[in-house]
């Protein structure tokens, strides 16, 4: 029942729009209210430090963290493995890594901090596609000169196991070493500091 004179028509319609104006206020205030609720997402696309736990990581195994949105790898490199790196020099683009991009601290022999532990962008320096990891010894599709190391599935550039790359490749440069540094004997954290703990 309505009261004389009030125009029922007229009320439906200002009801509806008032309702439509409702749900798009919510809308608008949801969305602060989402991102707010999740900082630590945020941070970690800004470029935030990230934690590798390398505990359980056996040797010859690699493990992958994602920070600022790219992979990055870490690989506990075995004895056999670090002993090869300095044979391959001869086969590389950039043995000494005086083009390529690590923190100083990491510009040696292995570019890493520790020996043991290669950590590299995981992202092929020609084009930006991700490497495959291939730590096996001289397997069929790489040849009897492969010591282990990465392939890129794109265009066939090859690394070695310190992310240095073989000379004739499409990419350019070795692939990238991110600053780090060991919070702990087990945990690097990547994206802060580029010094040995
Ligand atoms: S993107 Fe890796 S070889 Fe081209």
């Amino acid at each position: 029942m309505s009261a004389p004179g009030v125009d029922n028509k007229r009320r439906r319609i200002l009801v509806a729009a008032t309702s439509v104006v409702g749900a798009v206020g919510v809308g608008y205030l949801a969305v602060p209210f989402i991102a707010s609720m999740n900082p630590s997402a945020k941070a970690r696309a800004a470029g935030a430090p990230v934690e590798a736990d390398i505990g359980k990581l056996e040797p010859g195994a690699m493990l992958r963290v994602k920070w600022r949105g790219k992979p990055v790898w870490v690989v506990n490199r075995t004895a056999e493995m670090l002993a090869a790196l300095p044979e391959l020099d001869q086969l590389l683009a950039d043995p000494d890594s005086a083009a390529s991009v690590q923190p100083e601290s990491c510009q040696n022999a292995t570019r890493s901090l520790k020996p043991k532990y290669l950590v590299a962008v995981g992202i092929c320096t020609h084009l930006g596609c991700s490497p495959t990891y291939r730590p096996e010894v001289a397997p069929a599709d790489l040849g009897s000169e492969w010591k282990g190391g990465f392939f890129c599935p794109c265009h066939g550039s090859r690394f070695d196991l310190a992310g240095r790359v073989y000379a004739g490749a499409p990419a350019p440069i070795n692939l990238e070493i991110p600053k780090h540094t060991y919070i702990s004997d087990t945990v690097i954290l990547v994206g802060k500091g580029g010094e040995a703990a």
